[in-house]
């Protein structure tokens, strides 16, 4: 036998029977977006490079060691590892954003090149929302209400909180990397070479390390929120004041920097401890710099995305309740002279007539034991079947698969009736 090809490693199928769990949960996830307003977005899987590298920065862990790149003639292009940048582009290329506010969603997978384990993927899917034009804390309120009301939709509430943070302006940033930088020479011996490194490029980074013994001297590191500017400072106590108001809980997280430059003032993410190391299931926040600095008219942003196969992992998890469709809801099978026929138009009369059933026709002959075999298997609550006698007749036979009561005759033209009843 030829040697079989695997799928790349951290790259995963998605199979027919986990399929309608991940469609419940997009479907979650369009409803509450339109729900608000939001309109959808679809931007190209493929950037150039650059883009990515000027988005969200040379030093980030996306863009120094993470992104799929490679050359296209003289062009280097690089599967995207988030859809900020792009939608950033589209957004500017196409003038959404000129003078004008915008809401907008995408989903779809994105890359990147990390070491893959439960919720860590390197091909992975967002959902993602960007927001633009909007400068007041209200948008930053309605994002994340936004998203708790999803969590209630997908029953996980329960299991995710929501971090909060205000990383301020630049130039308190800067103020700030530099009384970090002084603070944490005192305990460069305690630093991993890889930190060593961010104390130089990218020290705020620093701050969520896994290091305990870092986490701990970390503790009495002087505080971002200590340097905002007064602006960022009341752009943050006014969305404190507005989830107050609304009862949307949150902890305010003095060391959540999140890994991308772009962002200024809000931060935020929503975790759950139940899927173990990767428990950030969205996170986002305001990057009022971005537009300009890849060329567009001055305007403001926010925005966040959310891990689709964290969100399935969660709600797998943590609610037994849903009830998903079936795949079938109603199999046809059918033996004789003139039957195939007469199967077939049934089939689709039913489709036409009753749109949001699930029929199946037996397409692979065999006696009736070998169909209703099938349509055991199929799932069906209903079998219907036709043989000759039927066909002469005008009648169709109905057999409840789920109950095993008594199957019945029925005129033809009753029969979408009666399925209209039965479901
Ligand atoms: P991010 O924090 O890099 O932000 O990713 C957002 C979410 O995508 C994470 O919270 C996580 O749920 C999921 N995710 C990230 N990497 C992986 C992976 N390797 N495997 C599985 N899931 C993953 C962004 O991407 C920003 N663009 C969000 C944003 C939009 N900020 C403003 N607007």
């Amino acid at each position: 036998m030829a040697k079989t090809i695997q799928a790349i490693r951290g790259m995963n199928d998605c199979s027919p029977t986990e399929s309608p769990l991940w469609q419940w949960v997009e479907g979650k996830v369009r409803s509450v977006l339109q729900n608000y307003g939001y309109s959808e977005v679809r931007m190209p899987i493929v950037e150039s490079t650059p883009l990515f590298a000027r988005a969200i920065g040379e030093v980030t862990d996306v863009v120094s060691k993470e992104m799929y790149t490679f050359w296209d003639n003289d062009e280097q292009l690089t599967l995207r590892p988030e859809g900020t940048a792009g939608c950033v582009r589209a957004a500017i290329e196409h003038g959404w954003i000129y003078n004008n506010e915008q809401r907008l969603w995408y989903m779809g997978p994105m890359f990147r090149h990390e070491r893959p384990q439960k919720g860590r993927y390197r091909q992975f899917h967002q959902a993602g929302v960007e927001v633009f034009g909007i400068a007041n804390p209200e948008i930053d309120a309605e994002l994340i209400i936004l998203t708790a009301r999803l969590w209630r939709e997908l029953g996980i509430s329960e299991h995710v909180t929501l971090q909060l943070n205000s990383i301020g302006s630049l130039e308190a940033r800067k103020n700030y990397r530099s009384a970090l930088v002084v603070f944490l020479q005192q305990y460069v011996d305690l630093l991993s070479d890889e930190e060593k490194e961010r104390l130089e490029k990218n020290p705020l980074r620093i701050l969520d390390t896994k290091n305990q013994a870092l986490q701990e001297v970390l503790n009495d590191a002087p505080k971002l929120l200590d340097y905002l500017d007064d602006e960022s400072r009341e752009h943050f106590t006014q969305l404190c004041s507005l989830l107050d108001a609304v009862g949307i809980q949150y902890e305010i997280n003095p060391k959540l920097v999140r890994g991308l430059d772009y962002y200024n003032k809000t931060v935020f993410e929503w975790v759950t401890s139940a899927l173990g190391a990767q428990g950030t299931v969205c996170g986002g926040g305001r990057y009022d710099g971005l537009v300009e600095q890849l060329g567009g008219h001055a305007a403001c942003g926010v925005g966040f995305a959310m891990g689709l196969e964290r969100l399935v992992l969660l709600v797998q998890e943590v609610n037994a309740a849903i009830e998903l469709p079936k795949a079938v809801d109603i199999y046809l099978v059918y033996q004789g002279e003139g039957t195939t026929l007469a199967a077939f138009q049934l089939a689709e009369t039913i489709r036409t007539a009753l749109p949001h059933l699930r029929t199946m026709l037996h397409c692979s002959g065999g006696n009736f034991k070998k169909q209703f075999k099938r349509a055991d298997k199929s799932g069906a609550t209903l079998a219907l079947v036709i043989g000759e006698s039927e066909v002469q007749n005008q009648q169709v036979v109905v057999k409840d698969l789920l109950s095993g009561t008594e199957q019945q005759t029925l005129a033809l033209v009753d029969v979408v009736d009666y399925i209209k009843n039965h479901f």
